[in-house]
């Protein structure tokens, strides 16, 4: 019998279906995740690994994996993932895109909102006695209506926050690599621009780019800096695009207005500087955190391991 080894303690609903039919290993009890040393332990004897986001799948354990078929990433992000090497020890990587599509967007949406209309910021300062005052001129914001997102990476993701922004009223515009169909620009009267230009035109930019070595710090203190005074700034993608010391800075000098970020440029650590500031909307990485998404996420990793063995498609990552 084929083994799996989970590297995450997830719900098991949405693992029905593979422990029905191969041997699936969960950290124990009362044991959140695997090491990476505990799964180098018994990579030698698994078949298929189901990683999550953060779980390095390196040359050292890929080399320690001579059974090994299929790294079934429980994300659509896999820059945790040393492909090039996946893919020539013929290794088969595949990810998540369609359970993750709405709920990142809507947690862009949510930023974007929180920001642009401080409702982190009043919450917060409600609590405090004496930190907020209620006067007309006190706690203003920016109307998202007649704005322009700039959506950096016109992926599904991108695409879904444009779909979402459209019925708020914003314009679109966009820079990705390659430009998208005109039926797709059409659908959200999407204009291709270039990065200069978008960071110079948008009221709110959205990082919606997968993180690879050309897109780290494609948003750094001279990007910041062509950004309009009264900019946003949400990131749900990959910290790394972004400078994150060069931000705090920008932040804390009011070169641009504000930011809602989901992800760290230094993963569960955030830097100190953005702590300390009330212009920055900060979420714990839980773009796809909801109940529904852990369960639709865990039946489509599997999907893709059961697939992969007894064929069907799968969402492959590499080609092998
Ligand atoms: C989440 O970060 C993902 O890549 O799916």
């Amino acid at each position: 019998m084929k083994r799996v080894v989970v590297t995450y303690n997830m719900f098991r609903e949405g693992y029905a279906e593979l422990m029905k039919k191969y041997e699936v290993i969960f950290p124990p009890e009362g044991h959140e995740i695997f090491t990476y040393d505990e799964v180098y332990e018994m990579i030698p004897e698994v078949d298929a690994l189901q990683s999550m986001y953060n779980f390095s799948v390196d040359k050292k354990l890929m080399d320690h994996a001579p059974k090994l078929k299929i790294v079934s990433n429980y994300a659509v992000g896999f820059d945790n993932i040393d492909i090039p090497y996946a893919t020539q020890k013929g290794i088969q990587v595949t990810n998540t895109p369609d359970p993750v599509t709405e709920p990142t967007a809507d947690m862009a949406m949510g930023l974007i909102l929180a920001v642009m209309r401080r409702i982190a910021d009043c919450d917060h300062r409600l609590r405090i006695p004496g930190a907020l005052r209620w006067g007309l001129l006190d706690n203003l914001g920016y109307s998202l209506y007649g704005k322009t997102l700039g959506i950096y990476g016109m992926g599904r993701i991108g695409q879904a926050l444009a779909r979402r922004a459209v019925a708020a009223g914003m314009k679109i515009i966009y820079h990705n690599r390659h430009r998208v169909s005109e039926e797709i620009e059409s659908r959200y009267g999407a204009k291709y621009v270039s990065l200069e230009e978008l960071l110079k035109i948008a009221d709110v930019v959205s990082i919606n780019a997968p993180y690879m070595p050309d897109t780290r710090h494609v948003i750094n203190a001279d990007s910041i800096r062509m950004m309009k005074k009264t900019a946003v700034l949400v990131n749900t993608a990959r910290g790394p695009l972004v400078d994150e010391l060069a931000l705090a800075k920008a932040l804390k000098e009011q070169v641009i207005w504000g930011a809602g970020l989901d992800v760290y440029e230094f993963g569960h650590k955030i830097s100190p500087e953005l702590l300390e500031l009330n212009n920055v909307v900060l979420t714990p990485h839980t773009g796809t955190q909801t109940f529904d998404v852990r369960n639709e996420m865990a039946e489509f990793v599997s999907r893709n391991i059961i697939n992969f063995f007894e064929g069907g498609p799968i969402s492959k990552v590499n080609q092998i």
